[in-house]
């Protein structure tokens, strides 16, 4: 009974590092033709009232259009924080010295973000968000063209 039990626990340590590797990101479920292949972040964690550089490489084998838009909603224990919407191409792509439309190819996108704080935030506590960004060109309906999910960890000073 007590190796049962050893081994399910085992078995859901492995499934979670799996699906959750250390700089933490995991394709969505479904397929997608601009698929994320490496993704990292620094500081890590994350400070809040700091900025955040992020490096994200991604195979586009669709073009993506001017008017792709980048959509990021975050939650904390399954509950609904905030849900953002920007510009794609203008906050990601030219900030990296690209531009749309992006034909394919394999690409690394280099931006910065800040890390907000409120007034309510906990002092000296980390706190541990999950995430799911979308990129779409636009249309009617929008063609999803790449999704992750990812957990991370903000620190409150
Ligand atoms: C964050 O980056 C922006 C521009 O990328 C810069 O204007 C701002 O001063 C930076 N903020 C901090 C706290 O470093
Ligand atoms: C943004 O993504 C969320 C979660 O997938 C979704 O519910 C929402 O409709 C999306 N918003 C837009 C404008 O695409
Ligand atoms: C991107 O790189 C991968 C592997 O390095 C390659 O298989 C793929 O064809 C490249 N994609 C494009 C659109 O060039
Ligand atoms: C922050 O919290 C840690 C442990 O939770 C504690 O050791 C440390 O003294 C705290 N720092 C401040 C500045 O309160």
């Amino acid at each position: 009974m007590y190796k049962f039990f050893a081994i399910i626990i085992f078995l859901t340590l492995i499934t979670f590092t799996t699906s959750f590797p250390l700089s933490g990101f995991t394709q969505c479920a479904g397929t997608f033709p601009n698929e994320v292949t490496s993704f990292s972040f620094s500081p890590n964690p994350i400070i809040a009232g700091q900025n955040v550089t992020y490096t994200v490489s991604i195979d586009n084998t669709e073009t993506v259009q001017n008017g792709a838009t980048f959509n990021i909603t975050t939650y904390k224990q399954q509950q609904l924080m905030f849900n953002v919407v920007s510009d794609y191409c203008k906050d990601l792509v030219e900030a990296s010295g690209y531009g749309c439309p992006l034909e394919p190819g394999n690409y690394t996108f280099v931006f910065s973000a800040y890390m907000m704080t409120t007034p309510y935030d906990p002092k000296n506590t980390t706190i541990e968000f999950n995430s799911r960004a979308e990129i779409a060109n636009p249309g009617d309906p929008k063609t999803i063209l790449t999704c992750i999910e990812r957990k991370y960890s903000v620190y409150y000073p």
